[in-house]
């Protein structure tokens, strides 16, 4: 990683599908002089969301304008019920209408769904066109935009349907993170704190500083902590890109999690982060009742996530009637499921995450319902 004042420039090396992620404040304004050098065609779709437009589509569109582009947009309904088949259905379709071509440049800008529904067209169309992702909430920039997943939702779960199509550059204005509500702020950081968990405790002490800037959106530390972040994934995608092995690692915290959001129906009950922090909490739990990590490492890590307004608890989220069987039965239906076996990312204390596939059924009730009673 290079830095040029706040600015980061992070590699992801993937031979003839390595590509860069740029991050620094008010870089959407910069936008043609940051894709120029790829040379990609020059007809350019936006794919946005209703509340991302009203922000930054037209500081996107002058920027692509001053450099002589005449960009087309597809502005979407926001909300996770865009991730459809119907929403990619809609979605192909518009962008069929604009009439493309193998050097058509889609760029995706927006949240978590955006990111994953255009990155999903972007991949199917024409076998496969440029894809450029400018993520505007913490969650895409440290997670979602990075690493080439794209997916839409069915009746039968969350992202079971996507590709592996990675873009040719990712782009994060942090400016952009000051019009998010401090709720998703937050959500976006529990993915921060995992890339310290799972593998740098370094990171994770630097957080247990200066959270409270990163939350404050502090253009030197919010730079710092999505490059640091991207570094982590940069690395393990370049490892393992189809997650046959270590990009596992990135799930800390997302088995319970996503049986969390199951339960709760993926709403606003609980935000992924949300899910993610208790999961987190109950994977070091899990992973202390297992004897693999001490118990004060563990005390240390939730107790970070507590101090920054993150929930590590079941009880403090209103309104469900939470279940350790119910749970457990999300869990096996999980996509992260493999021949049977629920594998857990476990850990040995901070920064040292890894996969178990050893792990007793009744251990997770047992951490589960220690939560339910916390
Ligand atoms: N969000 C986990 C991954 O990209 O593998």
């Amino acid at each position: 990683m290079n830095k040029a004042g706040s600015r980061h420039f992070v590699d992801v090396d993937l031979g003839d599908r390595s590509y860069q992620i740029i991050i620094g404040e008010e870089i959407i304004s910069e936008a043609e002089k940051l894709i120029a050098p790829l040379r990609l065609g020059k007809k350019k779709i936006i794919v946005t969301d209703q509340n991302v437009a009203r922000n930054h589509l037209i500081s996107l569109r002058k920027a692509l304008e001053n450099g002589g582009h005449d960009p087309v947009d597809v502005i979407l309904k926001p909300g996770e019920q865009t991730k459809s088949f119907s929403g990619l259905r809609e979605l192909l379709e518009s962008i069929l209408k604009l009439g493309v071509d193998r050097d058509t440049c889609l760029i995706a800008l927006g949240g978590g769904v955006v990111g994953d529904v255009a990155g999903f067209a972007a991949s199917t169309i024409l076998r496969g066109i440029h894809l450029i992702q400018i993520p505007t909430s913490l969650l895409a920039m440290v997670d979602s935009s990075v690493g080439g997943k794209t997916a839409i939702n069915t009746p039968q779960g969350k992202n079971l349907v996507g590709t592996f199509y990675q873009p040719r550059l990712v782009i994060s204005d942090t400016a952009s993170l000051r019009t998010l509500p401090n709720r998703e702020l937050l959500s976006g950081y529990a993915e921060i704190v995992k890339y310290g968990l799972l593998g740098d405790a370094l990171f994770f002490e630097w957080l247990e500083e200066n959270g409270d800037k990163v939350i404050d959106c502090n253009p030197v530390a919010i730079a710092h902590a999505v490059a640091t972040s991207c570094r982590s994934k940069a690395l393990i995608v370049t490892k393992d890109e189809r997650e046959g092995g270590v990009r596992a690692l990135l799930n800390l915290g997302h088995t319970f999690g996503h049986a969390l959001e199951t339960e709760t129906g993926f709403s606003e009950t609980l935000l992924h982060g949300e899910a993610v922090s208790i999961g987190i909490t109950m994977a070091f739990d899990l992973s202390v009742r297992m004897g693999l990590c001490p118990g004060i490492e563990a005390r240390r890590a939730t107790s970070h996530l507590k101090k920054i307004g993150l929930p590590v608890a079941l009880k403090s989220i209103e309104g469900i009637d939470w279940s350790s069987d119910r749970l457990i039965s999300h869990m096996a239906r999980d996509k992260k499921v493999r021949n049977g076996n629920i594998n857990f990312v476990l850990t040995k204390g901070i920064g040292k995450a890894f996969v178990c596939e050893d792990v007793h059924m009744a251990d997770v009730k047992a951490i589960i319902d220690k939560n339910l009673n916390s």
